[in-house]
């Protein structure tokens, strides 16, 4: 039996198209142009001070449940929150192993041979797609069933200009195989070892509290100029409506 998607349809479909929206007012021409370009406008509001982004790195594996609702439900509310201060990477490999034979790296994956194919495809979407789209795209996939039937219509959402056909030449070649060869050298060399999936270092150390992603992003933050949704410094007091 198929597991259940994870959010109502209608709700992914408002994601999406809410997503899909290019913001073209108050961009600057050149802008337009490149997010016309890359299907896909994001706009970074300019920070005051500038301060360096909290980066929030997710070992995962493609067919992993946990992943796939800490991906959805934390991680890319958070994202759309507060991109603007984040550096956020993903790590398609998850608890799956690797050897050599005669020369070529073999993986076996806990959730079988597809879930394989799966972490190389997003590692290949990852590979070709600039970091705000290739994410988005994965959640995409992430967040339906049927990964590779999804593949085409998350790309049209958010890289129209690249194609099924190079993310699954890469998928069963060479390059996939380079690329979650890497992705399992990082994995391995997690320091403290990543003991589960979903695995998330927020600034290099282990988030212990999934829940808690985005008021730990917002207090890391160094800058001056917080994000609205981030709470004021030094405020633990909450705004009350009585009646
Ligand atoms: C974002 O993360 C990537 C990969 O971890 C890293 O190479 C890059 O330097 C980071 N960017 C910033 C601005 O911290
Ligand atoms: C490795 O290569 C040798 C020689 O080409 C071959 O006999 C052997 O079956 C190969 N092993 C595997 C596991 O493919
Ligand atoms: C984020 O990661 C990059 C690359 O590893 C590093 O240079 C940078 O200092 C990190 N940023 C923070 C805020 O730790």
């Amino acid at each position: 039996m198929a597991p259940a998607p994870l959010l109502p349809s209608v709700m992914v479909v408002l994601l999406l198209s809410l997503l899909s929206v290019p913001a073209t007012t108050q961009i600057p021409s050149k802008e337009v142009a490149a997010c016309k370009e890359h299907g896909l406008c994001l706009h970074r509001t300019p920070r005051v001070t500038a301060a360096p982004p909290v980066n929030v790195t997710l070992y995962y594996e493609a067919l992993c449940m946990g992943c796939r609702g800490f991906l959805v439900r934390d991680l890319f509310p958070t994202w759309l929150l507060v991109l603007e201060i984040l550096n956020v990477t993903l790590v398609p490999y998850g608890n799956a192993v690797e050897h050599s034979v005669n020369g070529t790296w073999v993986f076996k994956c806990q959730h079988g041979e597809r879930e394989c194919m799966l972490n190389k495809m997003e590692a290949c979407v990852l590979d070709q797609l600039e970091q705000n789209a290739a994410f988005m795209t994965i959640v995409c996939l992430e967040e339906l069933e049927d990964m590779e039937k999804n593949l085409a219509p998350c790309l049209q959402l958010y890289a129209p200009d690249v194609s099924v056909d190079s993310i699954m030449a890469c998928t069963s070649g060479a390059r996939g195989t380079q690329l979650l060869h890497h992705n399992a050298q990082l994995t391995d060399a997690l320091q403290p070892p990543h003991e589960y999936v979903p695995w998330v270092l927020v600034n290099g150390k282990p988030l212990k509290e999934q829940s808690q992603l985005l008021s730990l992003v917002c207090q890391l933050y160094q800058g001056q100029e917080k994000p609205d949704v981030c709470p004021s410094e030094g405020s633990t007091t909450r705004e009350v409506c009585f009646r």
